[in-house]
């Protein structure tokens, strides 16, 4: 994900967010994962999602994969 210059700090990214986890839950998914850049990690733990495993490069950038339970398993 990425907000052109003029976009950023207009809350644009959240907003975009938001729906398409919406759409998620409706289809029943039961989780979404991204390989998040390292430095954004922060941007998407805010919509819940966690780090899961070591930063590795992509595209000779670092990075983290990151997962938002969307139904998670009862106790
Ligand atoms: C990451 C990105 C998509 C966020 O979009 P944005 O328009 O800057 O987002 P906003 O400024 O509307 O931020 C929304 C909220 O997230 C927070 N936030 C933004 N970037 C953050 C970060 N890297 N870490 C933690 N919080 C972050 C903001 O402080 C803001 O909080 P607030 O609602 O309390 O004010 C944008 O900065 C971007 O395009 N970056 C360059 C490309 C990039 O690195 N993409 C990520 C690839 S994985």
């Amino acid at each position: 994900m990425a907000v052109l210059a003029n976009g950023a700090g207009t809350g644009w990214a959240p907003r975009s967010w938001r729906p398409l986890l919406e759409r998620a839950r409706k289809r029943s998914m039961r989780h979404v994962t991204l390989h998040a850049q390292t430095h954004a990690a922060g941007f998407y733990r805010r919509f819940g999602f966690n780090e899961r495993g070591e930063e590795f490069l992509e595209a000779e950038i670092p990075h983290v994969e990151m997962t938002l339970e969307l139904f998670p398993a009862r106790e």
